[in-house]
Order: C-alpha cells, then sequence, then structure tokens
C-alpha cells in the first residue's frame, strides 16, 4: 500500500524543483512612505460613515467606520513631499475598551515603477503603540501575488483636528 501511494507521488516529487525554480524569480520590496489622514478642513480625506448607536464608545471609536483615500508621500511633508499614491479603503473602530482599528485599504500607486499597481493591507491598528504591524495580502501589477507586511509608526498627530501623518514601511515578495 506504502510502496502504491509513493509510485503516484513520484511524478509529484519530480515536477517539486520545476515549481521551486519558478518561485526563485521571486522579489523582495521594501518602500517607505508616509499616509496622511486628514480629517479636518474643507476637504478631509478620511469620513465617518457610520457609528455605533450606543453612545458610550467615543473613547475608543468603537463602532465607527471611516472611508479613506488618504494622500501617500514619498516625505512626511503633507505640503512640499511628491504624491505616490492613495489610501483607499476603510478602518474601523473594533476595539470595546481600548483603540483598535481594523485596516483595510489599498495602496493605489501612481507615479514611477509602481504606477497603477496596488498593495492590499489588512490588519488590526492599535493606534496608539509605536509599532503596528499589518498583513499586507496581496496586490496587483508589479505587486501580483503579494505577500508580506506592513509596518506604521506615527510621525505626527494633531490632538486638536486628529489630522495624522503615519510612516509606512511594507516589506513585500512578490
Ligand atoms: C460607559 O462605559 C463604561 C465602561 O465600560 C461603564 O463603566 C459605564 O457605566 C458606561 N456608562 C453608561 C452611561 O452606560
Ligand atoms: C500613470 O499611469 C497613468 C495611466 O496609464 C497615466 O495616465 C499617468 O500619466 C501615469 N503617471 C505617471 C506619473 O507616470
Amino acid at each position: 500500500m506504502a510502496a502504491a501511494v509513493l509510485l503516484l507521488l513520484l511524478p509529484i516529487l519530480a515536477a517539486a524543483p520545476a515549481a521551486a525554480s519558478a518561485a526563485s524569480g521571486e522579489k523582495s520590496t521594501h518602500i517607505k512612505l508616509y499616509w496622511h489622514d486628514v480629517v479636518s478642513g474643507p476637504s478631509p480625506t478620511a469620513v465617518p460613515v457610520a457609528r455605533a448607536a450606543v453612545t458610550n464608545t467615543s473613547k475608543t471609536a468603537f463602532g465607527m467606520v471611516i472611508v479613506i483615500d488618504d494622500p501617500l508621500t514619498e516625505g512626511p511633508d503633507l505640503k512640499s513631499s511628491k504624491l505616490v499614491g492613495r489610501a483607499q479603503g476603510t478602518y474601523i473602530g473594533a476595539g470595546k475598551d481600548e483603540l483598535s482599528l481594523m485596516m483595510n485599504m489599498n495602496f493605489v500607486f501612481q507615479g514611477g515603477k509602481y504606477n497603477g499597481s496596488t498593495v492590499a493591507i489588512m490588519g488590526r491598528n492599535a493606534a496608539f503603540s509605536a509599532v503596528r504591524e499589518m498583513a499586507v495580502v496581496g496586490g496587483t501589477g508589479v505587486f501580483r501575488w503579494a505577500r508580506g507586511y506592513a509596518q506604521a509608526r506615527t510621525h505626527a498627530l494633531d490632538i486638536k483636528t486628529g489630522d495624522a501623518t503615519v510612516e509606512y514601511n511594507l516589506y513585500i515578495k512578490h
């Protein structure tokens, strides 16, 4: 019985090296950029669209849904840095007793060698922690088959307006 199973497996084992060499064409890419969540002013890029019916959740934003089309820039300054793309998607207040956001967004590149390509990011963002790690779950264009992770670090937070600039480092295999 065991021998028969082995015979069945042989063609699969023989095919394995071809699959391995195809995989070795895989690239590792590191991208650093800045994500700007503009909630204030006449042209916000992050807008709340829903909140919980109960009112006792404001401290952790539990039950809030925010839609974003946030600019992504090369450097930290939104006004002077080169725009490289947009972060489009949503984040949700998913922590009842602590600020814990569920991020669900596409980084859409709009220039350079990644123009037109996207990276899909999904994960937990405890926004008051120094470093937050989220999953890179896929991509398109240059980033087809992407997987990896993103690390977010708050660069600036305006307590009065709520506007935030966050440094994102993406580590992607694709
Ligand atoms: C609001 O939530 C806190 C913490 O969960 C609780 O102690 C408090 O009783 C709640 N207040 C109201 C008015 O429900
Ligand atoms: C990016 O690609 C779009 C669509 O092909 C094109 O219209 C645009 O000019 C490109 N942008 C840059 C900065 O290369």
